[in-house]
């Protein structure tokens, strides 16, 4: 395993994007982030600790439901322009998807690829990606698949290179980064990528529409929003009372952004660690931000992380983007 050279820049600062072999986040990361969490006001936490086993099952229904939008367009975008994503991306490529997941939508990028030389998947949810890449080995039986357990906020080491180097970011993942922390990972993946990034962008659109995405009827949202301190109880021994907070998500049409939180119901006291962490009723954890873009947002981001942006694909109804952002 070789290191990749980092461009270091003056906004890298909580993304470094670069370096690590298939090391899981341990189970002390997700300790001292919560810890941390709690300790601070306004409280919050990183989306990526909702992610362990539990976390990724219930994403997966997220994505079936039929209020949540953003899978189905992303699918529908991929399944119709895969031969044009195809030629952006050119032969002999090794493509890298960041938070893989299921590994679901690469499958429709590997279909219309020309002689794909290695896909890396990386995902902090170690059991669900070596899952999915026994599934992909199984049915694309010619392809090298390199699944790597790891943070990819941290630095990352890759492998390598088996062919030209190609990021795939679905999902809108990139919503999950403050626009300051979404331009240092783009430069810190160009740096390690060759010839550029496909990347899926969820668009501004009717606050009611996305409300809705985030506030499903069948409460899987709420239950994977839950799972966080579920996870906790679990793993850190903590003993959150999960009846006792509320799924609280929500948009904020200024900063163009989903908040999701996990709010106090009561004044109620927590043990974490062998610490004590008091709430208010209405007291809030803070656990994630989805902004949204315009495409001509997405792209000026994309010029300033040192792409150059290329083809963009959006459906009929302009719900999501998917982006080829060249290097
Ligand atoms: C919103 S889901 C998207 C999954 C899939 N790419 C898709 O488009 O359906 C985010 C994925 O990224 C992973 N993830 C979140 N934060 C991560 C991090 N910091 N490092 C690595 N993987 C992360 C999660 O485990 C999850 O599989």
């Amino acid at each position: 395993m070789s290191s990749l050279p980092l461009r270091a820049t003056p906004d890298f600062r909580a993304v470094m994007l670069a370096v690590i072999g298939d090391a899981p986040p341990s189970r002390g990361d997700f300790a001292s982030d919560l810890l941390a969490a709690l300790a601070q006001r306004p409280r919050a936490i990183a989306p990526k600790h909702f992610y362990d086993a539990a976390g990724s099952a219930l994403f997966e229904r997220i994505c079936e439901l039929p209020e949540y939008y953003p899978t189905r367009t992303e699918l529908a975008l991929l399944r119709r322009h895969a031969r044009e994503m195809a030629e952006c991306i050119g032969a002999d490529a090794e493509i890298v998807e960041f938070g893989a997941g299921s590994s679901r939508k690469v499958r429709l990028l590997l279909d219309a690829l020309r002689t794909p030389r290695r896909f890396v998947p990386i995902d902090i949810s170690a059991e669900h990606l070596h899952e999915a890449a026994a599934r992909l080995r199984a049915d694309y039986p010619a392809l090298e698949v390199l699944p790597l357990a790891a943070d990819f906020t941290r630095r990352l080491t890759l492998p390598p290179a088996a062919g030209s180097r190609v990021g795939f970011f679905p999902g809108s993942s990139i919503g999950n980064f403050d626009p300051d922390d979404a331009l240092a990972f783009l430069r810190a993946a160009a740096a390690v990528l060759d010839r550029g990034l496909l990347i899926g962008v969820d668009l501004v659109k009717d606050p009611a529409r996305l409300h809705a995405a985030y506030n499903d009827a069948a409460g899987v949202t709420a239950a994977f929003n839950l799972n966080l301190l579920a996870r906790a109880n679990r793993e850190l021994g903590a003993d959150f009372d999960l009846a006792a907070f509320d799924h609280y998500a929500y948009y904020d049409p200024r900063r163009q952004r989903i908040e999701m939180h996990l709010v106090s119901r009561r004044a109620q006291t927590v043990r974490l660690c062998g610490q004590a962490f008091g709430f208010d009723a209405g007291e809030s954890l803070h656990t994630e931000n989805s902004y949204k873009y315009t495409v001509e947002q997405f792209h000026a981001l994309a010029r300033e992380a040192g792409y150059r942006p290329g083809a963009v694909w959006v459906d009929d109804e302009r719900l999501f983007s998917v982006h080829w952002l060249a290097l």
